[in-house]
This record gives C-alpha cells, structure tokens and sequence, in this order.
C-alpha cells in the first residue's frame, strides 16, 4: 500500500501540489488535527463576546468546535473593582472525566455534579467528597489542567501542546503592531459563520495568493495597485500587503514604520493552519478556519473596528462580496479534486510563494511515518 504523503519539492520551480487525495481522505484528515491542529495555536472566536457584563465566573465553550472539540471553561476571577484574572481551564472533572459546566457558572466555585468534587475559578481543587483515606491526594494533577492565554491585538489565542511559544509562531504580527494596538470594537452584528463543502486546507490556499484576485475578484481588483502586491515568508506563517491604487484610503502607520510610505491598502496575515487577520483601514477583520470533516469547513467572520467611518472604504468594503466569490472557487476546486481525471497540479513561481510555503509546513508534519500513526 502507497502511504499518503505530501512530498512538497523545496524548489517551487520543480514542485508538484499536494495530491488530490490529500484533500478529502478520512485518515490523512485524522492525522492533520493531530499534528497540525492540536500542536499550533488557534484564535478564540468566543472570547470576543465573552462575558460581556459579567464581572466573575466561568463560561464552557469547545475549541475547535466539530473536530478538537476540546472542552474548555474561560473563567475571570474578580479580585477587588479593578482586577480581574483570567484562565483558560479544562472543563473536564479531574476524577472519572464527567464534564463540569454545561452552561455559564456565575458563583465562585465549579462543581461537578457527578460526585460532588469542587474546584475554585483558577482552576484548583477545594474538595473531593469521598476520597478520605485516598493516598498521595491531592496532587497537582487534582486541579483542572490551564492552557496558555495569548493575544494579538483584540484577539486571543490558546494552544493544547504548542510546538513553539507564541512569540515564535506569530513572528511577523510585529508589522501589524501599531494597526492592531488601536482600540477595537467588536461588532457582533456583523459576524458571521459560512460552512463550505472543502477540506480546511484548499480555503487556506486560496487565501494565500492574490494570483486569483483580478480573475476572481472585479471589485477588489479595483481598489488595489496590480503591480503592488507581495507575499512574504514568516516562520509559521505568510505575510501578503497590497499597496492601494491611486486616491484610495490606504492603512495610517508611524513615519518610523518600514512600510510608512508604501501606501498599503491591507495586510493579509496568516499563521498556521487557520488563523487570518486581516488589517484594513477600518480595523480587523478576524477569519478563522475550522475543520469539520475531511471535506467539510466552517469559517467564521469576526469583525474588530477601529474607525467606524472608514468600514465601506478600500480593501476592507466588499468584503461580503468577496467572501462569496471565495466559496465558489473553492468549492469548485474541492469538486474538481475529486474527478479522476485530476491527479495533482504546478506551482506558479512569481504567485503562489505563499501556497508553496503552506504545503511544505504541512507535509513537515505530516509526511513523517504519517499513515502508520493514523492508523493505528
Ligand atoms: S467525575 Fe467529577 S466528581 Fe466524579
Ligand atoms: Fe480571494
């Protein structure tokens, strides 16, 4: 039997893309969660809303909903009028596994309703009825398991076992840094989840190239430089500008800034695997994508607004426009890829940078003894 591997050329000039099968086996799938997914660092699309007007407590959400699916608690414990702590704690109970919190917890301790354990907001254990006479207990491994609590800008971030610190993968957020320090307001009315019949990755490698804009996107086209586009590299990510086209509204940054005077019309940043913020002269647009089943995706919207009065203008206006346009190409590639007549394609050298990059960081990860894992 032929494992399933990616088997990226490092020079983009002789790559093949992934094969067809890639995009769509069951298996293969399984072992992308695993090593991609659980071992990066995923935005929290809930904590944009979360306890809007609450002071302390703890609210149950999954991460990565319909596929991690890990259950987690973000608690914020009240310490006097201005302090406020928070966690990102495990919502499963330390003793047989039942999970603690079904819905938002207002008081000061969780409790599980199976044996009656008790635990405090951060996450330690108070009392474990029963367990007199139990040796070596309580121990650390008592108290509910926390996960980091990263961010950039408005958005925050977490990781089940990060391969590298946060600072690390988000190498490049810097050259957003004055963009996404400005004060943010969520805009909850505007944010929006699609769900696409596609593999997670065949979204990711749309975005990661502006090849398709003009063939693609007539209304963006417009509003952009088509000499002024560029892709670069990050570590675990790739970085895309677009300089604004003559007279637009183009991105305010320090005159220190290096790219001060390039008249940018919007960042694309991408970190591995799902994570996109987009910065535009209105603020942040937030897209997350999230893997439902080998050929199944939902992408979720979140808008974060900076200057109201600038939302219909550049890069950042059409954006319903050209979300739609996306999902019909990417849903047409996913039907494509299935056809037997398609095997795998080529590399564009001077466009697809970006498309290559990803790949190659997939099949580090997935091309390592990867079928065997699967299925064991
Ligand atoms: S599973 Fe929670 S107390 Fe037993
Ligand atoms: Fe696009």
């Amino acid at each position: 039997m032929n494992p399933l591997r990616l088997d990226i050329d490092a020079d983009i000039r002789r790559a093949w893309t992934p094969p067809a099968a890639f995009y769509g086996d069951p298996a293969f799938y399984a072992l992308q969660l695993e090593r991609v997914f659980a071992a990066t660092w995923q935005a929290l699309p809930e904590l944009a809303t979360a306890h809007a007007g609450s002071a302390s407590g703890a609210r149950p959400f999954r991460l990565l909903p319909g596929s991690l699916d890990e259950p987690l608690l973000h608690s914020l414990l009240a310490e006097g009028a201005a302090n406020t702590r928070e966690r990102l704690l495990s919502n499963v109970c330390t003793h047989r596994g039942h999970l603690l919190c079904a819905e938002h917890n207002p008081g000061p301790q969780l409790r599980c309703r199976y044996h009656g354990r008790r635990f405090g907001l951060n996450g330690e254990l108070i009392a474990a009825p029963g367990f007199e006479g139990a040796q070596a207990f309580p121990s650390a491994s008592d108290n509910l398991p926390a996960l980091p609590l990263e961010r950039l800008g408005p958005v925050r971030f977490t990781s089940l076992a990060p391969e590298v610190d946060f600072s690390a993968w988000s190498a490049g957020a810097e050259r957003l840094a004055p963009l996404l320090a400005r004060p943010h307001c969520f805009d909850a009315d505007s944010a929006a989840d699609f769900e696409i019949e596609a593999h997670w990755a065949l979204y990711v490698d749309n975005y990661l190239e502006g090849f398709h804009i003009p063939f693609v996107h007539p209304e963006l086209a417009g509003v952009l430089d088509p000499g002024g586009y560029a892709t670069e590299l990050l570590p675990h990510g790739v970085l895309q500008t677009a300089r604004a086209a003559e007279g637009d509204v183009v991105l305010e940054l320090p005159a220190d800034h290096p790219d001060a005077d390039a008249r940018l019309a919007a960042y694309y940043l991408w970190l591995l695997p799902g994570t996109m913020l987009n910065v535009y002269p209105w603020g942040l647009s937030l897209n997350v994508v999230e893997p439902l089943g080998p050929r199944r995706t939902r992408v979720r919207f979140l808008p974060f607004v900076a200057e109201p009065s600038l939302r219909s203008r550049g890069a950042g206006g059409p954006l319903d426009v050209v979300e739609a346009q996306d999902e019909e190409v990417v849903e047409a590639v996913a039907e494509g890829l299935r056809a037997r007549l398609y095997g795998r394609g080529r590399y564009a050298p001077a466009h697809e940078l970006g498309v290559h990059h990803f790949h190659r960081m997939l099949a580090k990860r997935l091309d390592s003894g990867g079928r065997e894992r699967s299925m064991a």
